[in-house]
């Protein structure tokens, strides 16, 4: 968790506005909730408070605040909401910071690009089903022991290692201009499988997003991933791939684990125009 200094003037209690949402495709709407401080809470700990006692900032009974959340310690990148209109983990966000920001409260709001479940909780199904496109993983043969792996160079480690520490959070894809939301409704009569397939057809066509185009880089690197290289440059330059990326930048600036996310996209850039080369002369 990031470090922190206390709030120089620590207030007794603090206004915490949340955009809330009923269920998917329902109006949102804002609600003050007033919450006691304490030193050193984090957005989680405040959520848990208003759980606790959901009774609005004037007095009116509601239901808990739904939010997401699993490690606690900013590696799952479940708890990934905007604070105080800035992408980012709830449970790294420190309140003595958030107030230094913003004195007059702390404003919680879903993700913009993915679709809301309830309140703070949003769906972020894409955002896998962008690595399942680009084949994520290393393949292997069967589950018996086959020994250690190939050995890699210290070079490939030094551009490896900081492109494994993506923990699918979504910051990037919520700060970039080119990625669009995409909300879809179950039709009538259609069957859960119909609509998983037809959502799938829908993020397959769409913008990939900077951790997707990054693992690319990441898993062709790998000495066996290497072997499936041009699936994943297939998948790169498909429909949705690198080419919508404007080169904008938000992406690198957002990611919380400081993911060089340009330095990936110009090299599965590069990759991706050999790869092009490559299949206009293998036809
Ligand atoms: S550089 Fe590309 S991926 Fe990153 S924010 Fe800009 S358009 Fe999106
Ligand atoms: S690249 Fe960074 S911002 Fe994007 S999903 Fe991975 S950790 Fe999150
Ligand atoms: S709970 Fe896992 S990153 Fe915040």
């Amino acid at each position: 968790m990031a470090d922190h200094a206390p709030h120089s003037a620590t207030p007794e209690s603090f206004e915490v506005r949340i955009l809330r949402q009923d269920g998917p495709g329902q109006p949102s709407y804002w609600e003050r909730h007033r919450v006691n401080y304490e030193p050193d809470m984090n957005v989680i700990s405040v959520l848990q408070k208003i759980a606790a006692r959901p009774v609005t900032a004037d007095g009116k009974k509601v239901t808990p605040v739904a939010w997401d959340c699993n490690c606690l310690e900013e590696v799952c990148g479940a708890c990934t909401m905007v604070v105080n209109g800035r992408v980012r983990q709830s449970c790294s966000a420190i309140v003595d910071r958030l107030l230094e920001e913003q004195p007059d409260g702390i404003e919680l709001q879903p993700m913009t690009k993915f679709p809301v479940i309830r309140d703070l909780m949003v769906d972020r199904s894409r955002l896998f089903r962008a690595l399942t496109k680009i084949q994520g993983w290393v393949g292997v043969d069967g589950y018996y022991d086959l020994g250690p792996g190939p050995k890699q160079s210290q070079a490939a480690q030094e551009l490896r290692y900081p492109l494994s520490e993506c923990m699918s959070c979504g910051c990037c894809l919520d700060a970039c201009p080119q990625y669009g939301k995409i909300e879809l409704e179950q039709r009538e009569g259609e069957s859960e499988a119909d609509f998983e397939r037809r959502k799938s057809a829908a993020y397959d066509r769409s913008f990939i997003g900077a951790h997707a185009i990054s693992q690319v880089v990441y898993f062709n690197a790998d000495p066996i991933g290497k072997m499936t290289a041009a699936n994943r440059l297939d998948a790169l330059t498909a429909e949705g791939g690198i080419q919508v990326c404007g080169n904008a930048q938000n992406c690198v600036a957002v990611c919380p684990k400081s993911i060089p996310l340009t330095t990936s996209i110009a090299r599965a850039g590069r990759a991706a125009t050999i790869h092009r080369i490559k299949r206009f002369f293998d036809r």
